[in-house]
């Protein structure tokens, strides 16, 4: 028996998502956590981790305040243990009695990659796609997030893939409003995805001169799924960066981004100045991404009002509609 899960997106149900970066779940320990509007609990009993309902059947305690004893999760409230497979394995109030059957926990599909851990609360249809020059040892990698907006996953992939607000919102960064046009290139909408590439002017985020000549550079971008995707950088002297952004939708108005950057030419800046740079990028979209009204992005293309640069947006948009994917939209 188990509370009746309540997602209603279909295609949302079947992606794998981002719910903790790996090392947040030491073996031994109990996460709670919540995806598309469900509560989660996370377990590592040493070999795995493990994802379930964060409910227990008997009466409807949360698991997650529970325990890890001898390879099973004990529940907090009347001290039911429960195996692996989500099965009751001991009634501790009456040790020799066998548990009812019905004692069972509802699990989920998950797995480990990217050093983070991925959940599908229903059947999984993809495969969590690779991240582009991750085997090249002459790119750097490094890990940024989890940033948290009180905002729709949708809202936050759509400022992700919006090119026009560099220019201001990221002002004397890596962009400037000296150079705010966009140069678009190729843009392809197929039922698995999109890709798109523009061209905009920026900064040399390693010179710290904000008044110093600008550069151009091309970012390729592919959304793999509505919350997942990823852009390729290329400026000069073969110089690449690559973003691969995951976005966990917690609820309809709450999510957590995080991002891997991938990148070969930027080694003037150390790791943690690098990420302290993401952080302050990303502390400048939180408060315009939270500011957006209505919360959730509107798919009818009536609703708000659309300019001849917001062609990425539009596509993504009609695609999320085309998909059926409602979490997080109006
Ligand atoms: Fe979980 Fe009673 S509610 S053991
Ligand atoms: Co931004």
């Amino acid at each position: 028996m188990s509370a009746t899960l309540m997602v209603q997106d279909q295609f949302l149900l079947h992606n794998w998502h981002v719910v903790a970066h790996s090392q947040d779940l030491q073996p031994g320990t109990v996460l709670q956590k919540r995806l598309l509007g469900e509560d989660i609990v996370l377990w590592h009993n040493g070999d795995q981790a493990l994802a379930w309902q964060d409910f227990c059947p008997h009466r409807g305690a949360r698991l997650s305040l529970g325990w890890i004893e001898k390879d099973n999760l004990v529940c907090p409230y009347h001290g039911l243990a429960f195996n692996t497979d989500g099965k009751c394995v001991l009634v501790p109030a009456t040790p020799d009695q066998p548990p009812p059957a019905r004692a069972c926990i509802q699990t989920y599909h998950i797995q480990e990659r990217h050093g983070m851990l991925w959940v599908c609360l229903g059947t999984p249809q993809n495969d969590i796609p690779a991240i582009p020059d991750w085997e090249d040892p002459s790119f750097r990698k490094i890990l940024c997030g989890p940033y948290h907006f009180n905002s729709s996953p949708l809202r936050v992939i759509e400022n992700l893939i919006d090119p026009t607000h560099f220019a201001f919102v990221h002002k004397g960064i890596f962009a400037d409003s000296r150079r705010p046009e966009v140069t678009h290139y190729d843009l392809e909408s197929h039922p698995d995805g999109i890709s798109f590439k523009f061209g905009i002017w920026e900064l040399d985020p390693a010179s710290g001169d904000p008044s110093a000549p600008m550069f151009f550079a091309t970012y390729q971008y592919r959304l793999c799924q509505p919350l997942l995707g990823y852009f390729q950088r290329r400026g000069d002297n073969d110089s690449c960066m690559n973003l691969f952004f995951m976005v966990t939708p917690v609820d309809e108005e709450e999510c957590v981004l995080s991002f891997w950057v991938v990148e070969n030419f930027l080694y003037k800046i150390p790791d943690s100045a690098f990420v302290a740079m993401e952080n302050q990028i990303m502390s400048q979209d939180k408060v315009i991404v939270e500011s957006q009204r209505p919360k959730r992005l509107p798919l009818d293309l009536q609703a708000e009002v659309h300019l001849p640069s917001d062609r990425y947006s539009i596509a993504y948009r009609k695609w999320l509609k085309q998909q059926g994917v409602t979490f997080g939209s109006i």
